[in-house]
Formats: C-alpha cells, structure tokens, sequence
C-alpha cells in the first residue's frame, strides 16, 4: 500500500497556519505524508521549506515535492534530534519549527510495520531508522524492566502481571505475533472494563522502541537553544505524556516563575514567551471529519531574547522515561 493512497488530514492546518507569520524556512519536522510541507508550499509563495522524517517512505512522496519546487523544498530522511547538524547553515533563518508528533496514518494502516493490534502482524513498530524492533524487546529484556516500561509509558496497572506472563509465554517460544501479544495481555488482565485492553501495552512498546520522548527533548534542546530571536515552534501531541513533556519544556524556556504556589516565588530567566498557558484543540467540525484528530494539542512559543539558556533532561522532570528509553540500546 503506497502512501500516496491513504488519506490523510493534517491535523489542526489551519490553527497552524494562523500562526505562521512572515515565513523565511520553515521546518517540518515530521514531514509523514507532507500534508503540512505541501499546503507551505502553496500558500506561503516565498518561503522554503525543509522538511524531515525517520520513515523512508516519506521519500516518495518527498521526491514529487521536490521537482515540482525545487528551488524551495529540500527533505531529509533523519530523525529529528539530528535536525540541527543538518541546517547548521540555514538555523539562523529558520522562522518555524513544526512538528506533529506520534505515528503516521500510513504506518498505522500498514500490516506489515506492526503497529496496529487491529489484525495480526508480525511485532515491529519501527517508524524508521531504528536498530530495535519490539520483537527483540519482548523476547530479550529482563521482567523488570518490561514491567516498568508497560507500566510508565502505558499507564497499565497490569503491569507487572503483563510482564510476568511474556515471560512465561518466552520459555517455550519466541514472541513474534501482535495475537501472541495479545492473547498474553488478555491473560493478565482478570477482569477488563475498557473495550480495549491492548491499547496501552501496544503504545509503551511503541514509545520505547522509538525512542519517542527522548526525541523530543533532544530535537528541541538543540533547537531552542541555539535557534534565533523570533523563532516560532508549533508543536502538536496526542498523547498525555508527550504533552506534558512538550509543556515542560516551554515552561522551562518561557515560564519566569516556578509554577508551585508553595515555593517562594523566584524570578528567572527566560528566553521565550509562551503566548497561551493552555493548549489548542480541533475544532468540533475538524474532529467530526477526522475523528483520530481528537486527542490534538497544539502549543507554540516564541524566542524573544539571546540570553544563554541550557536545559537539562533533569529539568523536564521527566528523566526516568528517558533513562528507560536509552536502556534499550544499552
Ligand atoms: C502524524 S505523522 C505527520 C503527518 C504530516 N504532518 C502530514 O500532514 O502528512 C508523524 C510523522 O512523524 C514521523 N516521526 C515521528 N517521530 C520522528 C522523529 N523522531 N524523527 C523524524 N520523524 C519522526 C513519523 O515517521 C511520521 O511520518
């Protein structure tokens, strides 16, 4: 199935539009099947964009954007914590970062990527670029850790039962299956109200496998701290934890106080202005077409000042998923 042939929405394009104002570059970091990078092109006449996806697929459809504008689009097949090595030349004309984060339609659609529980498929749910599948999670990682990953990134209080029983189903086979997975989870969890009891151990392999959050703090700690005054970067989640992760950092380059009201108020210093405390959402007519747009939320920040600000993963306050991730390529 090629990727021209599934439909897909942009989330949120005209929200994101809004807020693209006098456009120099614009990055799109999460190019998936330009929807965002193709609608640029045509209304922002003088702007270039550079575009980026992990997923070689995304060339295709890449490669048509660029001989039809080829003075004015550039795409690269990189992981976007390593955008800045890439326009090292061009950062200081950058006037927005986008990004719309999570899995494509394409990926999600396709059988043989192995994201979806949806129909049986071989476990993978590598979005490209990847050197660890969640087979070889599953079937080499000790119990613990299985327990605390489905258990952190899933938010599945079955965790540890979970874990326990991958082990078990190992000793006299490899987990290969999305149904092996799911008749294991089925077996952990005695009683089940939700309709859908695989969601969430599907969506912390998915995470870990990626890399998904530590992606996000590295992209954005290079960028922020080293972009220009007036930089915008628009940002859109899906999921509770990348929203958070995304809100913390903004709050650590835009927000002067700290946010407890049981602290003594301490001023510091910021180097970017956030313009809304809360995030946007679709509108009811946007959700209506496109029902997976529901969980979006955007929020954007501006670089207002040159002062020298260096974030740390400690800062985010979210450093054991990061730790967690990395251990899987330890
Ligand atoms: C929701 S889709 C983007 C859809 C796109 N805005 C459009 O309109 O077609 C997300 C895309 O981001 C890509 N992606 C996710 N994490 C990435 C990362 N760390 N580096 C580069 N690309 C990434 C995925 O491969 C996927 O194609």
């Amino acid at each position: 199935m090629s990727l021209d042939r599934i439909s897909h929405y942009p989330v949120m394009l005209e929200e994101v539009k809004s807020l693209i104002k006098k456009p120099n570059i614009i990055v799109d970091s999460t190019f998936g099947g330009g929807g965002y990078s193709k609608d640029f092109l045509k209304n922002f006449q003088n702007c270039k964009v550079i575009a980026f996806d992990r997923d070689k697929s995304s060339e295709t459809i890449a490669e048509k954007l660029t001989n039809t504008n080829k003075s004015r689009f550039t795409f690269y097949n990189s992981k976007f914590s390593k955008i800045e090595k890439f326009i090292i030349n061009d950062l200081h004309n950058v006037t927005h970062f986008i990004y719309d984060l999570g899995v494509s339609n394409y990926q999600l659609k396709n059988l043989d990527r192995g994201f979806s529980y949806q129909s049986n498929s071989e476990l993978k749910m590598t979005m490209g670029i990847n050197e660890i599948t969640a087979t070889s999670l599953l079937n080499e990682r000790d119990e613990k850790y299985l327990a605390r990953i489905i258990k952190l990134f899933g938010d599945e209080k079955d965790a540890k039962k979970i874990a326990r029983n991958i082990i078990l189903f190992r000793k006299n086979k490899r987990i290969i299956s999305s149904d092996e997975l799911k008749k294991i989870i089925l077996k952990s969890k005695k009683k089940y109200q939700k309709k859908d009891p695989y969601a969430q151990t599907f969506q912390a392999l998915r995470m870990v496998v990626n890399q998904e959050l530590s992606e996000i703090f590295y992209s954005l700690k290079s960028l922020m701290e080293n972009c220009s005054i007036g930089t915008t970067f628009i940002i859109l989640s899906f999921h509770s934890l990348e929203d958070k992760l995304v809100k913390n950092i903004f709050n650590f380059f835009g927000k002067s106080v700290n946010q407890s009201r049981y602290l003594p108020q301490k001023e510091k210093k910021v180097n970017f202005k956030i313009f809304k405390k809360k995030p946007m959402v679709p509108k009811l007519s946007e959700i209506r077409l496109n029902p997976s747009s529901r969980s979006a939320k955007l929020r954007f920040i501006q670089k207002t000042n040159n002062h020298k600000i260096f974030i740390n993963k400690s800062d985010t306050k979210m450093e054991e998923f990061f730790d967690l991730e990395e251990k899987l390529y330890e």
